[in-house]
């Protein structure tokens, strides 16, 4: 089975799970936090190379205060608890996003995690936290403007592979698979120029009821998608020039 180097998953419906149980979201967002835990050892035993997980964007510092405090001080506790596995299970942990806004404990907690799974060689784990594409692509253009305006590089220098390198993501390959659950079917912010070729995977499931079987399902779906990236198919030989329609006139 082809497995992708890099899935992207967007874990939606916390809020939604809680609600149908009659809790608070936040109840929500605990599940989710070891629906997160179980999935992450699953891909990295699967042998997938990259996994990225929003976790925080930067249009979730608009909820409520007690929800955005509460999934702050979630994360410290899945950081503190968790890094002695990372460790265990060779997965380097790194976080894509703007780190100015979170408040100063969490931001300690994920440079002890960076630095403690620094060395490690398995999974690269990425939380987007406090993370917008637009965001990270104005601070790229910006960046590359700077270049400009310095005389270092001309504009004519610009192209695409600058841009990639010049994002937060940069080394890391675009995602091969972004996954959204809870039926909701946009990107909301979320690696938008990395998605470019990205095949996608929706299901109906909930964050917080997402199963390594769902897992399983989602990739047996990509490793029968074909990936064509705007040409056509290898061992498509129907376009031949003695066989080419008729235009109109
Ligand atoms: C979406 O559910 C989820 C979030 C905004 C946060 C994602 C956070 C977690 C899964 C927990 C923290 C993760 C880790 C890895 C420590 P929602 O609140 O938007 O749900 P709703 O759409 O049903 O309201």
């Amino acid at each position: 089975m082809t497995l992708p180097k890099h899935i992207a998953i967007i874990m939606d419906g916390n809020g939604r799970w809680a609600q149908l149980k009659r809790r608070p979201r936040t109840y929500g967002h605990i599940k989710g936090t070891r629906v997160a835990k179980k999935i992450i050892t699953a891909c990295s035993r699967k042998g997938i190379k990259n996994l990225t997980l929003y976790a925080f964007s930067t249009e979730n510092w608009f909820r409520p205060q007690t929800e955005v405090s509460f999934l702050m001080k979630l994360l410290r506790r899945y950081l503190k608890r968790e890094t002695e596995n990372l460790v265990k299970e060779n997965i380097r942990f790194s976080v894509i996003g703007d780190l100015t806004r979170v408040p100063g404990d969490v931001y300690q907690a994920i440079e002890q995690a960076r630095e403690a799974t620094a060395q490690c060689t398995g999974l690269n784990l990425v939380f987007a936290l406090s993370y917008g594409s637009r965001q990270e692509i104005t601070l790229a253009v910006r960046e590359i403007a700077e270049r400009v305006a310095k005389g270092e590089i001309s504009a004519d220098d610009i192209d695409e592979a600058m841009i990639s390198t010049s994002l937060s993501t940069y080394p890391t390959p675009d995602p091969d698979l972004i996954v959204r659950t809870s039926g909701e079917q946009r990107l909301s912010n979320f690696l938008m120029w990395q998605a470019a070729y990205s095949e996608f995977y929706f299901t109906e499931v909930l964050w917080p009821n997402f199963t390594e079987s769902h897992l399983d399902e989602a990739l047996s779906a990509f490793s029968v998608r074909q990936r064509r990236y705007g040409k056509v198919s290898v061992n498509d030989n129907s376009i031949d020039k003695n066989n080419l329609e008729k235009l109109p006139n």
